[in-house]
């Protein structure tokens, strides 16, 4: 697919269908007017009937007059003016491509919103519309039928118009930059979507070292036999219920100056997580192949990353298992010894990811990061606490998790900060070890951090738990059924602004 800018008139533009948004209310906007007339008055009767209001994602599909150079046009509600924002023009631009791929359109041209966005850009705005129509025109069909249901039309041919004078090549740039940024969330959302027989620990490495030769940067695996000399007791104790070896995934990428500082990026991966010797429940398993969500959004950041070719250093550490009950499982009140050296008693063996992280997060610790993030689908309690609609941020840094969650705003993926006082590692003393792996019911986000905390202490550091943004459920225009690839634009975007 294309997306291309283009400059001239609206309705002068010769397409199978020019599409523009209309904010509550505000019907007699110039273009509007101008349109009306050439549709013979079909919109002013329209709004007089209540037909179309302009409610936010509301739809009107007019025929073109013999006076219009598009064969149709879309009008779709912006809703009201003063609560319009870029998240809103993202969504908007997504279901817009929803509901014309519907109809079998796979090509028009799509109008900024007029009056334009107050303290926005015009190429914030396009990179935004760029990425509605990029993510929307999603789909993982691997292992569908080439033709039928579940294949929809994909798009050919998408311009975006800008009003007369505008910088057309600020606008290019942010396309490039909307392209690259969303191939880092759809090779995210691809490897989340990956079934468990297909996606073990090997194939994600396999996934990382092509990724990285693709894009130019430097990959390295650690094997169980390298893990096992230095001794990384928490992740293979993970390991061994599995038939599947486990890897270390280390990648790095050097944008910026010889002698800066990395930013280490450490995501959860867990291939498949059926609990271990504490099984999960039957009901909804299947979904625990998004376990490794984390690895899979710090895996997109570092492809993103390499192609905008971003001024830093980066980093990223992928700690990859698959989580399997079996004879040779750790058992409920194993001793584990970390990497770390620290003891970690396994109260629960599906309280897993902190035990392959508390490793990676020693790891890392040999690049001498100038901060550590790290990306999980952690918690249960976090979908408890927050739901589906932000990621919980914790951390040993606040001017860290400030700049997350104002990366996250400008992005469109929301951050919730959550409290990580002391007290809570009460929650965590064991009999028998340093650590336990488990705190109780109480607080379960924030007690999975602590337990990380104790690992990532020797830098900045910020845990971001995504267990109920990793996945869709439901399905919406933009977003599909499955893995999400949330994160990537965050980071990509907090990234950008680091200076
Ligand atoms: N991967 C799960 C957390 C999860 C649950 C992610 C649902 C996405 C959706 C994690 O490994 C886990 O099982 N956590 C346990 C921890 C508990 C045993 C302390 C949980 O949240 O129940
Ligand atoms: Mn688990
Ligand atoms: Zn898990």
């Amino acid at each position: 697919m294309k997306i291309e800018i283009k400059t001239g008139a609206a309705l002068q533009q010769k397409t199978p269908c020019l599409v523009l948004g209309v904010f509550a209310g505000k019907y007699k906007a110039e273009l509007l007017l101008q349109l009306d007339q050439q549709v013979n008055g079909a919109f002013g009767r329209a709004t007089k009937s209540k037909e179309f209001s302009g409610r936010n994602g509301e739809t009107l599909l007019l025929h073109g007059g013999t006076d219009i150079a598009a064969e149709r046009i879309l009008l779709v509600g912006l809703g009201k003016e003063t609560d319009f924002s870029l998240r809103s023009l993202r969504q908007v631009s997504s279901s817009v491509v929803k509901f014309l791929t519907e109809k079998q359109l796979r090509n028009f041209v799509l109008t900024l919103p007029q009056p334009g966005l107050k303290k926005t850009t015009i190429a914030e705005q396009v990179q935004v519309i760029a990425e509605g129509v990029l993510l929307a025109d999603y789909r993982y069909d691997r292992y569908l039928p080439a033709a039928g249901p579940g294949r929809a039309v994909a798009l050919t041919n998408i311009d975006i118009l800008l009003p007369a004078g505008e910088d057309s090549a600020a606008a290019a740039t942010a396309i490039k930059a909307a392209e690259a940024i969303c191939s880092g969330v759809c090779f995210a959302r691809d490897l989340v979507n990956a079934p468990g027989n297909l996606k073990s620990p090997e194939y994600l490495a396999m996934q990382a070292v092509a990724m990285a030769e693709q894009v130019g940067i430097n990959a390295t695996l650690l094997d169980r036999r390298e893990m096992e000399r230095q001794g990384f007791g928490a992740l293979l104790g993970v390991a061994q219920g599995s038939v599947q070896p486990p890897y270390l995934i280390v990648l790095e990428y050097r944008g910026g100056k010889v002698d800066e500082q990395p930013i280490a990026l450490v995501g959860k991966g867990v291939t498949f997580d059926a609990g271990g010797i504490s099984l999960k429940p039957a009901e909804k398993m299947d979904e625990m192949k998004m376990d490794m969500g984390g690895a899979a959004t710090v895996l997109g950041t570092m492809q993103a990353a390499a192609q905008l070719q971003l001024p830093v250093n980066l980093v990223a550490v992928v700690p990859a298992v698959e989580n399997m009950p079996s004879g040779s499982a750790i058992r409920p009140g194993d001793i584990l010894t970390s990497l770390s050296g620290k003891t970690i008693e396994v109260m629960n063996t599906d309280a897993e990811g902190r035990l392959i992280l508390a490793d990676a997060l020693t790891y890392v610790g040999r690049y001498q990061p100038r901060e550590v993030i790290d990306l999980a689908t952690l918690t249960g309690a976090c979908i408890i606490a927050l739901g589906n609609q932000a990621a919980a941020v914790l951390g040993n840094n606040e001017p860290l998790i400030r700049q997350l969650i104002k990366a996250g705003e400008r992005s469109g993926e929301r951050f919730w900060q959550l409290p990580l006082w002391d007290e809570y590692s009460e929650q965590i003393k064991s009999n028998f070890a340093e650590v336990k792996n488990t705190g109780g019911r109480a607080a379960g986000t924030i007690t999975a951090a602590a337990f990380l905390q104790k690992f990532a202490n020797d830098y900045k550091w910020a845990h971001l738990d995504i267990a109920g943004v990793a996945w869709e459920d439901q399905g919406r225009a933009g977003q599909p059924k499955g893995g999400t690839g949330f994160g990537v634009r965050a980071l990509i975007e907090y990234l950008r602004e680091v200076k």
